[in-house]
Formats: C-alpha cells, sequence, structure tokens
C-alpha cells in the first residue's frame, strides 16, 4: 500500500482512499468502499479505467509495447521456448526444469484423447458450420463427461480439468477442421509433441504416413506462444466472471471461446485476412485507409488499434519477422504479405491512425502465416482459442485460489423509468 491516499470530495464530505501498489505498473485505487461511503458507484463502461482483479501472471505497459508472462518478455518467450513450457509457466509461475517440464508434457500428452462420445457430437453440426460455433458447443458438452474434475474447491481436481483442456482443446480444434472437410478424424499420437500432434490430427489421412514439417511446427509453435496469455481481455474476463460463481470449468472456457470469437477480438485474425485478400493489391489500399477513416462507415481496418497498446503490439512485431521468415522457408510467395506491409507502412504515416495511436496488433500478420501453413480462414480464432486456453486456465485457477475472489457482480447508471403503476391494457 502507497503512503499517499485519494481524497475524494464530494460537496462538504471527504473521504480517503487507499492506493495499491502493484510490482509493477500503474498504482489502483482502492474503492471497494465507495458504495458503503457514499452510495454512489464508478462509471466506466468498458472497463477503461479498471483494475477487476489482482493478478500475477501476465503484465502489459502499453505505451511502451511491453509485454511479460511471469516476468519474462515474450519476445525472449517466442524466441527460445516452447509452447509447453509457456504453458507450464503461466500455469506455475515459474521456468521448470528438464525434468519438470518432460513430465508436465508427458501428462498433458496422456489427456489428448476425447471421450469416444464426445465425437458423435460433430455430426449434429451442419458441415458448414463456423469452426468457433463447434469449439464452442463442444467444449461447452465437455462439462457433461468428465465428472470426476468439476469440485472447484479441491486443487488437484482443478489441475486435472485444467491439463484435460489444455490437451484436448487440439484434438477437439483438428476434429473441427476434420468435420467441415469431411475427412475421417484423427485420434492423437504420442509420440509427437504437442503441436506436432496437433499438426498430424489437422492435416493428416489415415491413407499415409504424415510427417510434421519442422519449420512448420515450429511457426505454429510460436504462434501458440504469442497467444497463451494476455492479462485481463474480454475473453478472459468472461472466463473469470463465469468462473466466479463456481461454475463448471469446461464450461466457463465454452463463454471465454464465445467471447473470442468477436471481431473486435480473437475473430480479428480471420477479418484481417479477409480484408487484406479483399484489398488484393497495393493500389487499392487508400480506397481502404479512407473507408477505415470514415465515420459514416462501420469499416474499421481489422489488425489494427488496441485498447492497452498505444504503440506496437510486441506479439505483432514478433509476428511480422516470423511472416517473412516461414513464406520464405516454406518457398511461398503470397501477395498478400506485400499488401500487409504497404497497408501497415500507409497507416503507420496516416495523421488518423498517428493521433490515435493505431498500431497493428497480434491479429495483422498471423493469418499471413497460418494461411502459408495451409489452414483456411475460418480456423484462425480456433486455433487462438486453442493457445489461450492456457492462459483461461490460469487466470481461472488463480482467481478460485484468491481469498478476496466474489462471484463478478457489475452495477449500472440506471436511466430507465422511475416506478410507475400498471396499466390494464384496454385502458392504455
Ligand atoms: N480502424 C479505424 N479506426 C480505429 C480502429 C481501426 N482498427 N481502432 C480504433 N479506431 C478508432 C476508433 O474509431 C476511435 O476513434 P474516435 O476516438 O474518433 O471515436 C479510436 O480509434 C479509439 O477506438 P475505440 O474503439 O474507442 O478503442 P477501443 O479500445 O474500445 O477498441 C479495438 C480497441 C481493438 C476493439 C479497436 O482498435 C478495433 O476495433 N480494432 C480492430 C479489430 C481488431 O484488430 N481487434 C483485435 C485486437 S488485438 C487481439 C485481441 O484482443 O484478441
Amino acid at each position: 500500500m502507497a503512503d499517499t491516499k485519494a481524497t475524494l470530495t464530494i460537496g462538504d464530505a471527504t473521504k480517503d482512499y487507499d492506493i495499491l501498489d502493484g510490482s509493477v505498473g500503474p498504482q489502483v485505487i482502492d474503492v471497494r468502499k465507495l458504495y458503503a461511503n457514499t452510495g454512489m458507484f464508478t462509471y466506466d463502461p468498458g472497463f477503461t479505467s479498471t483494475a477487476s482483479c489482482e493478478s500475477n501472471i501476465t503484465y502489459i505497459d502499453g505505451d511502451e509495447g511491453i509485454l511479460l508472462h511471469r516476468g519474462y518478455p515474450i519476445e525472449q518467450l517466442a524466441e527460445q521456448s516452447s509452447f509447453m513450457e509457456v504453458a507450464y509457466l503461466l500455469m506455475n509461475g515459474d521456468l521448470p526444469d528438464k525434468e519438470t517440464l518432460d513430465k508436465f508434457t508427458y501428462t498433458i500428452t496422456r489427456h489428448t484423447m476425447v471421450h469416444e462420445q464426445l465425437s458423435t457430437f460433430y455430426r449434429g453440426f451442419r458441415r458448414d458450420a463456423h469452426p468457433m460455433a463447434i469449439l464452442c458447443g463442444v467444449v461447452g458438452a465437455l462439462s457433461s463427461f468428465y465428472h470426476d474434475s468439476t469440485d472447484i474447491n479441491d486443487p488437484l481436481q482443478r489441475t486435472i480439468a485444467s491439463h484435460r483442456l489444455i490437451a484436448k482443446m487440439p484434438t477437439i480444434a483438428a476434429m473441427a477442421y476434420k468435420y467441415s472437410v469431411g475427412q475421417p478424424f484423427l485420434y492423437p499420437r504420442n509420440d509427437l509433441s504437442y503441436t506436432g500432434n496437433f499438426l498430424r490430427m489437422t492435416f493428416g489421412v489415415p491413407a499415409e504416413e504424415y510427417v510434421v514439417d519442422p519449420v512448420v511446427e515450429a511457426a505454429m509453435d510460436k504462434i501458440f506462444i504469442l497467444h497463451a496469455d494476455h492479462e485481463q481481455n474480454a475473453s478472459t474476463s468472461t472466463v473469470r466472471l463465469a468462473g466466479s460463481s463456481g461454475a463448471n470449468p469446461f464450461a466457463c472456457i465454452a463463454a471465454g471461446i464465445a467471447c473470442l470469437w468477436g471481431p473486435a477480438h480473437g475473430g480479428a485474425n480471420e477479418a484481417a485476412l479477409n480484408m487484406l485478400r479483399e484489398i488484393g493489391t497495393p493500389d487499392r489500399i487508400p480506397e481502404y485507409i479512407a473507408r477505415a477513416k470514415n465515420k459514416d462507415d462501420p469499416f474499421r481496418l481489422m489488425g489494427f488499434g488496441h485498447r492497452v497498446y498505444k504503440n506496437f503490439d510486441p506479439r505483432a512485431k514478433v509476428l511480422s519477422k516470423a511472416a517473412s521468415e516461414v513464406l520464405d522457408k516454406l518457398g511461398i510467395n503470397d501477395p498478400v504479405l506485400d499488401t500487409a506491409r504497404e497497408l501497415e507502412q500507409i497507416a503507420l504515416n496516416d495523421p488518423y491512425f498517428i493521433e490515435k495511436k493505431l498500431y497493428p496488433n497480434v491479429d495483422f500478420y498471423s493469418g499471413v502465416i497460418l494461411s502459408a501453413i495451409g489452414f483456411p480462414t475460418e480456423m484462425f480464432t480456433v486455433l487462438f482459442a486453442l493457445a489461450r486456453t492456457v492462459g483461461w486456465v490460469a487466470q481461472w485457477n488463480e482467481m478460485i485460489s484468491d481469498p478476496a475472489q466474489k462471484i463478478g457482480r457489475p452495477r449500472q447508471l440506471y436511466t430507465g423509468p422511475a416506478q410507475r403503476d400498471y396499466v390494464p391494457v384496454a385502458q392504455r
């Protein structure tokens, strides 16, 4: 707690509020007693100035473009770590030694199969269903399968539910893809890495051996690392809010998936690549920039802007570099990358984007890589959800074990009618 206090004056009355210190980053004013003291609420639609919880998992400095997981810069993790290691780090707080990492990887690998009955769920969906709709439904359905890991007050059961979610998400995501293209589901293989196994279940067929391309495996793993967690974003806050009532963990993650799907959040990766393909050639960029600046047009430059980053999203920097490397290594010459680079330059030099501090975010370049790997755009947000599951379970666990945890229950500024009497329909 800081020595200084925040003093609130309303009319003649003043009241002091504690200012709390984090380890780094902005201090917060503790307004928990505000309503009891004043009968007033704070008003903050979209939570632009509200810290909804205490957390020690992820830190973002949006002005400087810094992202740390448990203190480690995202650039270092993306270059030097693996998704399994980052998953362990997010869930447990520290990097594992070799033996611990092997044990964790073994545990996750042994949970990758889904209950056979779950596969029948897929057949209920239309073949042309969006894979995010399938993911949302199937992950929600997990809550009816694993009754032995749903006592959220038991830390061991929470851990088992978390491991199951991290492990089964690639299987469920790959099955969603297979269903959409009419190919048979593939069972997981325990001799492959987390990411290699996912690639095989997605792109392999039973008729022949699938050989994991190390370039693709490394690119995919990096993308998973970059999407693993991002502080109290909309979907993570959704998972926390759903979980705050004591709800089933699998159902909470399904709620997070639903929130992530929106184009302002994780759905932006699909929308960004569709936009880049629609622009097609660099000569059409000015038309789209003009639309993005036009207040009467709802169009936004997808993959640009962020609530927290008022500087480059550090994940976008890593992905921008990775996009060139991966396309080079795979020998792919996709003109969409040239369009993206040109659009980025034009936007970064345009006064509208400069004044509003709008920079490329994680979703701007990821689609270029995912498309080069062979994913259809509808799968992009599914891959985001797969990776973010790690962050969701880490944040959910942190919340449940926090003694200050309460059910999430925001209040409102009511602007509807004051009390009035019912009038029978004949007299209206
Ligand atoms: N194109 C054009 N104008 C924009 C854009 C954009 N992409 N983003 C923000 N603006 C303008 C917006 O019109 C507003 O202008 P004004 O102040 O004149 O009304 C100003 O910038 C501030 O925008 P805001 O909507 O008030 O900011 P926000 O913090 O509520 O929204 C955002 C953040 C990410 C939803 C928004 O920037 C956006 O819609 N971006 C496009 C979608 C996108 O790429 N989303 C992915 C975000 S990163 C990954 C993730 O979260 O999953």
